[in-house]
């Protein structure tokens, strides 16, 4: 190996994913044969309905390349025009060059920051955020700002401040994840539509992550897009809904001249996305009333698992402070008044967590600068009775520290 090794160090930037790191752990111990609670992970526990894969195993044994061709960037037509009309259903108008396929949430994620920010551009973000945007706007070398979301007015976006910010600073945008991860919070109609009254008034752009769109359990999406359609630039994932996320397949929607600038980056990083997502995709989406009963089912599912949560943390960790999740995969759980006193951080419980009672979950310190003491917890992997359990033993390990 060279000692002084020639590069480009800001790829230093790039660390490795924080679930990835717990992962690591978790699965030397799994190795050794210990049963872990999986309370980390955002991995969807229903794969897609049965008769769309059913559809498409009858496709794959045609002998015909479609399935495994490269296909345009942008994506192949059919699924375009899929996802166009389904986002008509909910009131948005998009002209064909305004979607494009990404691989996965993440590469639409790399690919709007890289097309928009410029180095010193001025970034609000709301804190609790997606642990997953941090190193790509390093990266990008913008200056962020962020807004610290209040557990206790239920991590509403906080747009007083926002207005402030873009009184006094030339913002580039604003960037929030809706119905949002870590924090289970989502946006009103009234917040969507100020959001996008302000980015009109003071020019700013409005990346909003929808990847949990379908994923609302009270209350309903409300789609900025539809109230600023020349300012926001919105994120989407197949990852969550209909659950594939190791097939890599996500989208992007917004003004034509930016989505076409982010398909370029696609192009540039992996070409195109996989046939055979795409055509799931498509299969899933053409079919709206079966696709609506799936998601019907996936929520009833996930939402019990999230009452389970609720449940056991209110019977064993009255000092924690928590907001009912509407949305998403994930509860985000304050222990300051038990961590604080101990001066023990987030990261430390979560590792003893891991390696002492055998669960898993993610520290929030990789999502927020703030919240210190707070774990975030899926309430999507495991079994009601194994989340009950995965809580009892996080109230036991907290006893005993
Ligand atoms: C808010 C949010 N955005 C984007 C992503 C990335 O999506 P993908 O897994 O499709 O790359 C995730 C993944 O968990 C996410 O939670």
């Amino acid at each position: 190996m060279t000692m002084n090794p020639d590069y480009n160090t800001r790829v230093d930037l790039f660390k490795e994913s924080p679930t990835r790191k717990i992962d690591v752990i978790k699965e030397k111990l799994q190795q050794e044969g210990k049963d872990i609670i999986l309370l980390s992970t955002g991995q969807p526990s229903i794969p897609p309905p049965r008769w769309a894969r059913e559809k498409l195993a009858e496709e794959l044994l045609e002998e015909s390349m479609k399935l495994y061709a490269y296909t345009p960037t942008q994506g192949r037509k059919t699924v375009l025009e899929a996802i166009r009309r389904e986002l008509e259903e909910h009131g948005l108008k998009l002209g064909e060059k305004q979607i494009t396929l990404t691989a996965g949430g993440q590469s639409a994620l790399f690919a709007a920051i890289t097309v928009l920010f410029k180095q010193g551009d001025n970034v609000a973000v709301f804190d609790p955020m997606y642990f997953g945007y941090w190193p790509l706007l390093d990266y990008a070398g913008v200056n962020v700002i962020d807004i610290v979301e209040d557990i206790k007015q239920g991590f509403k976006p906080d747009l007083d401040k926002l207005e402030e910010i873009a009184s006094e600073n030339k913002l580039k945008a604003v960037i929030l994840v809706t119905p949002d991860n870590p924090t289970g919070r989502i946006i009103t109609r009234e917040e969507a539509e100020r959001l996008a009254s302000l980015a009109e008034k003071h020019g700013f752009y409005i990346i909003v992550d929808e990847a949990y769109r379908t994923l609302v359990y009270e209350g309903e999406h409300h789609y900025i897009y539809k109230y600023a359609p020349d300012r926001v630039i919105a994120l989407n994932a197949f990852s969550k809904d209909p659950g594939i996320p190791g097939w890599r397949l996500g989208f992007a929607y917004g003004p034509e001249w930016i989505i076409q600038r982010v398909k370029l980056v696609v192009q540039e990083t992996v070409y195109c996305t996989p046939a055979i997502a795409q055509r799931l995709v498509e299969i899933y989406l053409t079919d709206r009333k079966r696709r609506e009963e799936h998601i019907e089912r996936v929520k009833q599912i996930y939402m019990s698992k999230r009452d389970a949560m609720i449940s056991e943390i209110e019977k064993t960790l009255p000092k924690a402070e928590y907001v009912r999740p509407k949305g998403g995969m994930f509860l985000f759980l304050n222990l300051e008044e038990y961590l604080k006193p101990k001066s023990m951080t987030a990261e430390q419980l979560s590792l003893k967590l891991l390696e002492e009672k055998g669960v898993a979950t993610v520290p929030g310190s990789y999502f927020s600068k703030h919240y210190k003491y707070a774990l975030r917890l899926s309430f999507v992997s495991e079994k009601p009775e194994r989340i009950r359990e995965g809580i009892h033993r996080l109230a036991q390990l907290l006893e005993e520290i």
